[in-house]
């Protein structure tokens, strides 16, 4: 018999606990805060939790512990100040006050009891956009690239694991009040992430060249321990039968915090870049083609090399410009990351900072505001070449022509 806990006003409870018994489900527990259901929850260990979807109903710390616990939240919301409440705390399970009981149990009971993410055929692939500090452009990229594979026909999700500085969603003008990507590591700790669930919080950048979905990140920082390893592993895996390809934004540290912290159950900040690492199946490495950059990148790389293996990366060298680097600039990046990092066919995406200007002032793709732009089309080359070769031409081509511009010089 499944156990509920309810927080809510008295006659919303009184209610609720009638349907409960009318259904089959047993009360777990009766609370008047969502502090006094926080400290239950661990007591009474129910499998559900309905609140009210006010401050006294629903804060941080509930969210917090019900995640750990696994439990999962319904919150009944009574005006749009409760609605954008539980959306700020990134609660996406959530219903009106006057629902039905066949809608709650749906959203409480109806995903969880369908097959969780049966194989399918397709397995699709996983590419993660990593670079070290000093934005290299990983985010640029990693919208890029997402929709130069939608552009190919692809089926693509875009997700921010980023625990530093989250920017898809301002960059592509999405809301990013309640993150996608933390709300499915949180259906992901619950066992309860399906096709549908992830659905209904992608939110969809469309385009007539190729719409994708986006899983938005945390706009707050302070947020980061909402996307665990293992929580960040398994979105991932779902991801992958969900859709043909996922981008994933990740931060830039590849430290492991395991050697700085004597806590062994504590959350690791790095945990989700490196457990997206070692999901993928492809990693392109951006730095920037500037001596600051190059730098960086050439050090950060002998740390990559240690997570992930060498045959899987992609090394990019973005924003090159011979203002940084000098004249004849892709030679000399060249010759200086095959002589000090071993690094041979690198890719260059130019500097064009018209096209990425007018991408984030329209919240568009670069593909969307400037098709013709020399970086996008080293990145079309880039995918159509290295990432996602297609065998037959059966495929819709990718808008406009292509040159060969990633390796020209
Ligand atoms: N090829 C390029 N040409 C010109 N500007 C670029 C290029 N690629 C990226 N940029 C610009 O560089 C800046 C940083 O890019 P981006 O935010 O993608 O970097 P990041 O590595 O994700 O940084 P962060 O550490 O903030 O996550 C942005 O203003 C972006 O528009
Ligand atoms: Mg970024």
């Amino acid at each position: 018999m499944r156990r509920v806990a309810l927080a809510l006003p008295l006659a919303a409870e009184d209610r609720m606990a009638m349907e409960l018994v009318r259904h089959g489900m047993e009360l777990a527990s009766r609370c008047s805060s969502a502090d006094e259901l926080a400290a239950a929850i661990e007591r009474t260990q129910p499998d559900f939790a309905i609140i009210a979807a006010s401050p006294r109903y629903l804060n941080d710390r509930l969210m917090a512990e019900a995640d750990a616990a696994g439990v999962r939240l319904l919150a009944l919301v009574a005006s749009d100040s409760e609605r954008r409440h539980a959306a700020s705390l990134g609660l996406l399970e959530v219903a009106d006050v006057e629902a039905e009981w066949a809608v709650l149990e749906t959203l409480l009971v109806g995903s969880q009891e369908e097959p969780n993410l049966a194989p399918l055929e397709r397995r699709g692939r996983v590419i993660a956009v990593w670079g070290p500090a000093g934005s290299p452009g990983r985010t640029s990229l990693a919208i890029c690239l997402a929709s130069e594979l939608a552009a190919a026909g692809h089926t693509v999700a875009l997700a921010d694991v980023d625990t530093f500085s989250g920017s898809i969603a301002p960059a592509l003008g999405l809301l990013d009040e309640a993150p996608g990507f933390a709300a499915a590591c949180r259906l992901a700790a619950a066992d309860s992430l399906t096709q549908q669930e992830l659905e209904r919080i992608g939110q969809r950048y469309l385009s007539s060249r190729g719409s994708f979905w986006v899983l938005t990140g945390i706009g707050r920082p302070n947020r980061w321990p909402e996307l665990s390893a293992d929580r960040v592993g398994k979105v991932v895996r779902a991801c992958r039968e969900w859709v043909d390809f996922t981008i994933l934004d990740t931060g830039f540290s590849l430290e492991n915090d395991e050697e700085i912290s004597s806590d062994l159950f504590a959350p690791r900040r790095n945990g989700a870049t490196l457990a997206a690492l070692r999901e993928a199946g492809d990693v392109v490495a951006v730095g920037s083609a500037d001596p600051v950059g190059l730098s960086r990148f050439l050090r950060a790389h002998v740390d990559l090399l240690e997570t992930v293996d060498s045959e899987i990366v992609t090394v990019v060298m973005n924003k090159i410009r011979a203002g940084a680097i000098g004249p004849r600039a892709t030679s000399q990046v060249r010759q200086a990351l095959l002589r000090f990092g071993g690094i041979n066919s690198p890719v260059f995406v130019p500097h064009d900072q018209a096209a990425f200007d007018a991408a984030v002032l329209t919240g568009k793709t670069v593909l969307d505001v400037a098709g013709r732009s020399s970086a996008r089309l080293a990145i079309a080359t880039l995918v159509e070449e290295r990432l996602a070769p297609q065998p037959t031409r059966s495929r819709r081509r990718a808008w406009s022509g292509r040159s060969r511009v990633a390796e020209a010089n």
